[in-house]
């Protein structure tokens, strides 16, 4: 009696240790600084979010097509303005801060074929490529004094789900003479072999620094054809699932979705699902504490037409993506701010929404919060999937029970940095960092 009761006083403790090592990942893009308006982000916003973080991944960092060397993506922003340097300052103030660049995660065009992302294919080729993309890594991490990489490896994304339409096949038919209909990539096993190759030359380029490496998974690249994890866990500090935009506006502008559930709904294929994904990586030999699930603070916004019916109960037919928000200037895409304001109130409900959207929460805490207006008279319908403070608990509660080594938020930018819903600073970053 008395020993098991120290061994379950062992273990209560030992969890608590377990809870108090997970890391929280806080994604910055520095993009975010050439918003307008109040959506406009810079350093002095960042301050009351590092009280939360345990990591601060900034983005990105692209690669030089003719030379494979990494290299600043914004240079006025990073280098010349010495954002780079302000960030790694940060670590005096907030010095258990690990201060990671990013490289590639979807923002590096800069490759001049139509195919945006072949130079990330282009570099895992060849021994030479790869040293000459690691060397000036190592070179620009350690000058700027980083803590150390994250890839974000830019590979090519699954092809969305077709939507039966007569005008849909007609492009479909078109598409196919040209780049074939499934084959994305003939030399996905090569390439999959390659970047761990790559993996493991960063590692032993970093290891006498102590450099840290990650890896973010970006969303809708297969796991299964570009990533081993038992031969890459070994070598990396954790990896980060960008287990969301499962479905997007730019992907189907037909259809609308919940673009982040944590686990699969009727109907839908199998793997478009965060838990789908953390599956696979554990089941292939990635232990859960290097795994981190990532948290998007965006919604993902269509225009709703006279064919998506009453109910806004998804998936819907849709009409394409909704008009950009004032702050973020990008159609099909809303920050959590721009959400929250839009969403009728008690008493704008009782008055009959004034325009306002109306807010359907997940009782069953596994697909997430949506949001929606009927087209009428001159106002525009709308329907969006977003990450409230609740979801994003429950995310985080997810992470929890499975054990995995803990969450990330992407991006801290699109998150309520202003207090512009409540009056609190950073609602998502908060309600999930509370309920890890
Ligand atoms: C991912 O790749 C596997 C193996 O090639 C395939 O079976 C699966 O359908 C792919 N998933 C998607 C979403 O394309």
């Amino acid at each position: 009696m008395v020993t098991s009761k120290i061994i379950l006083i062992t273990l209560f403790a030992f969890a608590s240790y377990a809870n108090a090592d997970n890391k929280v990942v806080c994604y910055y893009d520095s993009t975010s600084n050439l918003r307008t308006g109040q959506g406009k982000f810079d350093l002095s916003f960042l301050e009351p979010a590092l009280q939360f973080c345990t990591h601060l991944v900034y983005g990105y960092a692209g690669i030089n097509p003719d030379n494979f060397k990494m290299v600043p993506l914004n240079e006025q922003f990073d280098v010349t303005k010495e954002n780079y340097r302000h960030l790694t300052d940060l670590k005096r103030r907030f010095p258990g801060l690990r201060v990671l660049l990013s490289v590639g995660g979807g923002s590096d065009v800069s490759g001049e074929d139509s195919e945006k992302n072949l130079i990330y294919r282009t570099v895992l080729e060849s021994v030479d490529h790869r040293l000459a993309f690691i060397n000036s890594a190592k070179d620009i991490i350690k000058h700027y004094g980083f803590d150390g990489l994250d890839l974000a490896w830019e590979f090519p994304e699954n092809k969305p789900k077709k939507i039966r339409s007569s005008f849909k096949q007609f492009w479909v038919g078109i598409k196919h003479k040209i780049v074939g209909e499934s084959v994305l990539d003939e030399q996905a096993a090569e390439h999959k072999e390659q970047f761990t190759a790559l993996v493991r030359e960063v590692r032993n380029s970093f290891r006498h620094d102590g450099l840290l490496l990650t890896l973010s998974v970006l969303p809708n690249v297969n796991s299964t054809v570009y990533y081993d994890p038992r031969q890459i866990a070994p070598h990396v500090d954790f990896v980060t699932l960008h287990a969301y935009d499962f479905y997007t506006p730019e992907r189907n502008p037909k259809e609308a979705d919940y673009p982040a559930p944590i686990y699969d709904l009727i109907d839908r294929k199998v793997d478009e699902n965060g838990d789908y994904q953390v599956r696979y990586w554990l089941q292939q030999g990635c232990p859960n504490n290097k795994l981190v699930f990532g948290i998007p603070t965006y919604g993902r916004a269509w225009k709703m037409d006279e064919d998506s019916g009453l109910t806004g109960v998804p998936p819907l037919p849709i009409d394409g993506p909704a008009e950009a928000g004032p702050y973020t200037n990008e159609a099909g895409l809303l920050s959590y701010p721009e959400i929250c304001t839009k969403i009728a109130t008690p008493n704008e409900i009782k008055a009959g929404y004034l325009g306002k959207l109306r807010k359907v929460n997940d009782p069953t805490k596994r697909y997430g919060t949506y949001a929606f207006r009927l087209p009428k008279d001159d106002k525009e319908g709308i329907w969006v999937a977003f990450e409230d403070p609740d979801t994003a608990g429950q995310k985080a509660s997810y992470v929890k029970a499975k054990g995995l080594g803990g969450i990330a938020i992407v991006d801290i930018t699109l998150d309520d940095f202003r207090g512009l819903c409540t009056g609190d600073k950073y609602p998502l970053l908060r309600a999930a960092k509370f309920r890890l």
